[in-house]
């Protein structure tokens, strides 16, 4: 049997990737490292917590000294890494937490395979990025896996160090690393910081939409369970050493997204049309907003065969009758500090 460790297991696309394994490989045991920061919720995995082949496990990846002893604990065959501070607004007002998190965290797992792993024939080390890593686009052209990093984020540049760093600990060590970067993720199980859960649970309760700037920002939209899809074919036959590039073909202005959320959510809850779009609020634009990311993905669909499943109206729809299904979910994860947190982010404004 082999041991899978999957970092980051309890977030958004982690939880995703985790159900995937463990369903679908009941030969491998998967080991969930995760240290349940308020983005982390072991409520996303219920349904496979009590499946014979997994395990969680709550560390944080900047110990260490404990990454090792796991490491020895498990004698893990494979790491699939996800475990990292995640939203761009937080990386503004506490940059230092994305440093410790994506930068030494990544680090100290890459020490840990380096030193433990006394063969590394048959394993592998995989890094989860962003296409954030590669800066913002004009209104042409795409972010390939030759493009040259640009992060301009706190968030985006403590990810492109990690990325970094793992091809350094290839090239230097011969670790047997991969890595992919991805566009924006959506689908069920996302902390309502980011734009679409926060715009539906916002719409739910009458609330302001927040749309930063004039709304014109681009983004890339790929459906979570694409993406753990993709995350699989890479895991089993990405060639080490390589970068994978994964999008969903899918760009959306800021704006056209809201209003198109705005549609459903009107059908979803029987609201007349224009109710949900009169919730729209422009707000102070987002520093140094990022105006367009576009991920070629001609390199994974090529080698691997991948490709996006969900058309995003269908994705979206599911999505929404998914955050409605799930209120207690979203009560769980809105109670506590989120509302303290999102009340400081309007005061900014
Ligand atoms: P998320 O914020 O939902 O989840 C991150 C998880 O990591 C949480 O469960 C959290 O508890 C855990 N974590 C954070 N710091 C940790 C630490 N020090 N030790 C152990 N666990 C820790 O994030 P997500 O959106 O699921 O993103 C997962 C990965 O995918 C990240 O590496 C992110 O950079 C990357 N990514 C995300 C997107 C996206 O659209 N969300 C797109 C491309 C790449
Ligand atoms: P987000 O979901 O935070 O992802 P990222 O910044 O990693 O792309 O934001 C997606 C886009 O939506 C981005 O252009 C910022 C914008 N945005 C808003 O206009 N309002 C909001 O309240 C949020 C959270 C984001």
């Amino acid at each position: 049997m082999k041991t899978i460790l999957i970092t980051g297991g309890a977030g958004f696309i982690g939880s995703h990737v985790v159900r995937r394994f463990v369903k679908k490989y009941p030969d491998y045991k998967i080991v969930n490292l995760d240290n349940l920061t308020y983005a982390g919720n072991l409520a996303n995995l219920r349904d496979i917590e009590k499946e014979p082949n997994y395990e969680f496990v709550k560390a944080d990846i900047t110990a260490g000294e404990l990454m090792k002893a796991l490491f020895k604990k498990y004698r893990f065959d494979g790491v699939i890494h996800l475990a990292a501070e995640s939203h761009v607004d937080r990386s503004i007002s506490s940059p230092m937490e994305f440093i410790y998190a994506n930068i030494v965290g990544t680090v100290n797992l890459l020490n840990a395979a380096r030193l433990i792993w006394d063969d590394f024939t048959g394993r592998r080390f995989y890094h989860i990025s962003t296409d954030e890593v590669y800066g913002s686009l004009g209104a042409k052209g795409f972010f390939y896996e030759n493009t040259a990093y640009d992060p301009r984020s706190p968030y985006s540049a403590s990810k492109a160090s990690s990325d970094h760093l793992v091809r350094a600990y290839y090239h230097t060590y011969g670790l047997p690393t991969v890595i992919s970067n991805c566009s924006n993720n959506y689908g069920p199980f996302q902390f309502p910081e980011k734009l679409i859960p926060l715009a539906i649970h916002n719409i739910k309760h009458n609330k302001l939409i927040p749309v930063y700037g004039k709304g014109e920002n681009i983004r890339d939209w790929l459906f979570v369970d694409d993406h753990a899809n993709a995350i699989d074919m890479i895991y089993h036959d990405g060639k080490i050493g390589e970068t994978y590039n994964i999008g969903g073909n899918n760009e959306w202005k800021n704006i056209d997204l809201i209003n198109l959320l705005c549609q459903i959510m009107n059908r979803k809850l029987k609201r007349s049309a224009g109710t949900s779009e009169n919730l729209i609020t422009y707000v102070k634009d987002r520093a140094g907003h990022d105006l367009r990311y576009a991920i070629d993905s001609g390199k994974i669909q090529k080698e691997l065969g991948w490709k996006p499943s969900l058309q995003f109206e269908e994705g979206l729809e599911k999505t929404v009758e998914w955050y409605l299904a799930n209120e207690e979910w979203m009560k769980n994860v809105t109670s506590g500090d989120y509302q303290k947190y999102y009340d400081s982010q309007y005061n900014k404004r």
